[in-house]
């Protein structure tokens, strides 16, 4: 895209995958890689956008000309993207936050018992970011998008979370072993709340990233700049 069709937008994404601490050896974790909300960040920059890309657990190395915040749980990822969202056009969610997290935190590694019996790991739940931020928008017109992963009904899932969410678009990605979790290609549908659907043949997420600009720029109806 040699448009600069962003230009004077802020734009905030969030990549990766929470962790949420056990002990101070042990996490609850996901496979997410990261690579699609890196892709988001790389191809807002390039259509001239100021990204503000907080990042979960990837290890990639910062992209140039994006502002990168660095973070760990669910918790950490809501502070960073309430804080980030106050004054952006778009907010991105790709990362995957955990839904719960452990209920207490031991301060020593949790040790294996002598009774040959598991311990038990109460779970409570994490705040869900994307409906928050959906529901108390920032400011008008800010445009909010969503990821869902599903492994069956995509479609019928998809929209139901759309709904459930409040967000503007959601993209959602049929979950399977070749696709999504740190592969460099995917396939997609994004759903629109005003009931436009626009599939995304499988390729890379780079072209995943920039239909979702393409859809969103369209969207914003703030002022720009
Ligand atoms: O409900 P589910 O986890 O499938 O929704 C996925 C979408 O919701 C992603 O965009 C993810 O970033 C976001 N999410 C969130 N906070 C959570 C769980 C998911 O913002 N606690």
């Amino acid at each position: 895209v040699s448009e600069p069709d962003l230009a004077g937008r802020h734009v905030v994404i969030s990549a990766g995958g929470t962790r949420e601490p056990l002990d101070p050896v042990r996490y609850l974790g996901n496979r997410s890689s990261g690579k699609q909300g890196y892709a988001l960040a790389r191809t807002a920059a390039a259509r001239g956008a100021r990204v503000t890309l907080i990042e979960a657990n990837t290890g990639i190395p910062d992209p140039a000309g994006v502002d990168v915040v660095h973070v760990s749980t669910a918790v950490q990822l809501r502070e960073a993207v309430l804080k980030a969202a106050a004054d952006a056009d778009a907010v991105v969610m790709a990362a995957a936050v955990a839904d719960f997290r452990p209920a207490e935190y031991a301060t020593g590694k949790i040790k294996k018992k002598d009774d040959g019996g598991a311990p038990t790991v109460e779970l409570v739940r994490n705040p869900d970011i994307l409906a928050e931020i959906s529901a108390g928008r920032a400011r008008p017109g800010q445009v909010i998008v969503g990821f869902a992963a599903e492994t069956d009904d995509v479609l019928a899932n998809g929209r139901d979370k759309l709904r459930r969410k409040g967000c503007d678009l959601l993209v959602v990605n049929e979950v399977g072993e070749r696709k999504t979790f740190g592969a460099e290609a995917s396939e997609a549908v994004v759903l629109a709340a005003d009931g436009a659907e626009t599939p995304v043949p499988y390729g890379p997420k780079e072209d995943l990233a920039d239909t979702v600009w393409d859809l969103v720029a369209p969207r914003m109806t703030t002022g720009n700049g």
